[in-house]
């Protein structure tokens, strides 16, 4: 058994514990990251590419905006289609200047890993049967293996940023857990496309077929998403099946559609809405997904866990600072209601904009006029705006 001690143990080096590893490096805090998976496989991942302007701003702010401004497609505004027409909404005006900057996850976390090689903190790929104890105590210890050595790492605090089927949330005992949750009768296939993308800004669409999604990753390659079963089998989405969808369901009035292209990669996202209260057990604070799931229709799911790891980090280093706790004592019901303020925008987005197989005649006709009041009311389209750009984090 090799034994060692550090400051905070991060347990997933995902956004959240790769952006937590370096806020506390740069406030002098020690942390060791264990991650289950290896390198590639975490770099790699296709995800999400929504950043909010407070998400833009804190990679700046720690080191990691480089390429983010090189390369990240700032956007002032989006596109909602529906009954064949695009409207836009200039979200940028209508959300005092903030804006949302598309840049693949898998980037963000391929510039935070070389940012922690920088700086020379531990973060250690292929950690095995990783398990934590003692949360409750005053020395919380997380066990793992790695490359065939058993390991026992000694924590003042342990920060749970291993997603959403992660070991750290089924820590907390289940007398004082709480679960809420949706799941939803639709999931998204996703692709990436060698197209150039046909419109500079994303198009979110709904369609009688159901909602399509046309995003982007840089100036050769389109992003697209489409509507379809939970379980469906992406084994009977032949390539010309997918575009022949795609350009159904985004045919507009003004003759818009995506360029199309070879398909890259593609895969299907379930849609889930999940809460877990509380995000802190003794000494064991939960970030990221480890903590919540949002559909990602609002496009929240980075941000959120970006937002919680900004709370938790300042909250750490007034504790190492000034010795004060109240900042950590509060991290969980600070960090519940900013969830639950992007839970109910990521829901709303996903019902206004989806068609489940149950809905009738009325439905059809209230989601319709929804999606009129919300291209016509600055009001609604004001609240849209507000909410897709971002909230404050805390
Ligand atoms: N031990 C070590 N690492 C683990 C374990 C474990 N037992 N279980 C999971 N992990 C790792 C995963 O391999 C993953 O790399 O934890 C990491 C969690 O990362 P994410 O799932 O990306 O979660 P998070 O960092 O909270 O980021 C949230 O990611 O899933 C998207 O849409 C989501 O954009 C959001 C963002
Ligand atoms: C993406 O580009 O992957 C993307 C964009 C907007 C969303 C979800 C995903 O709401």
């Amino acid at each position: 058994m090799i034994r060692s001690r550090t400051q905070v143990g991060i347990v997933g080096a995902g956004p959240a514990g790769l952006l937590l590893g370096q806020l506390l490096h740069l406030q002098g805090i020690d942390s060791v990251i264990l991650e289950r998976s290896e390198r590639e496989h975490v770099i790699e991942r296709v995800r999400a590419g929504v950043l909010e302007q407070g998400t833009v701003d804190l990679m700046h702010e720690i080191g990691a905006g480089d390429r983010l401004a090189r390369e990240g497609l700032r956007h002032d505004g989006l596109y909602l289609g529906f009954r064949g027409e695009r409207h836009h909404i200039d979200m940028a005006a209508l959300a005092g200047g903030r804006a949302i900057t598309v840049y693949g996850q898998n980037e963000v976390v391929r510039d935070l890993i070389e940012l922690r090689n920088t700086a020379g903190r531990p973060l250690c790929f292929g950690a095995a049967d990783v398990s934590i104890h003692d949360v409750d105590g005053a020395r919380p210890l997380i066990r793992y293996r790695l490359d065939g050595q058993d390991h026992e790492l000694a924590c003042d605090f342990i920060a749970g940023c291993d997603g959403f089927h992660g070991v750290c949330r089924p820590a907390i005992p289940s007398s004082v857990l709480r679960i809420y949750e949706r799941v939803y009768p639709f999931a998204w296939l996703g692709i990436l496309a060698q197209a150039a993308p046909s419109c500079d800004e994303l198009v979110y669409s709904l369609h009688d077929n159901g909602f399509a999604l046309f995003s982007m990753r840089s100036p050769a390659i389109t992003r697209l998403y489409l509507q379809c079963a939970p379980g469906e089998d992406l084994a009977a989405w032949s390539d010309n099946r997918i575009w022949a969808e795609l350009l159904t369901r985004f045919t507009c009035a003004d003759g818009w559609t995506p360029n199309t292209g070879t398909i890259l990669q593609k895969g299907i996202t379930q849609m889930r809405s999940f809460v877990a209260e509380p995000m802190q057990y003794g000494r064991l604070y939960l970030a990221g997904d480890a903590a919540h799931i949002v559909p990602p229709t609002g496009a929240k799911g980075l941000n959120l866990a970006a937002a919680d790891v900004w709370r938790l980090s300042a909250a750490l280093t007034s504790f190492y600072r000034k010795g004060t706790d109240d900042e950590l004592r509060s991290y969980s019901e600070r960090g519940l209601r900013r969830t639950w303020r992007a839970q109910r925008f990521s829901w709303w987005m996903t019902n206004t904009l989806h068609r489940p197989d149950t809905d009738n005649p009325f439905d059809r006709r209230r989601q319709d006029a929804e999606l009129d009041y919300l291209v016509r009311s600055r009001a609604a389209m004001t609240s849209l705006s507000e909410n897709y750009v971002g909230t404050p984090f805390d």
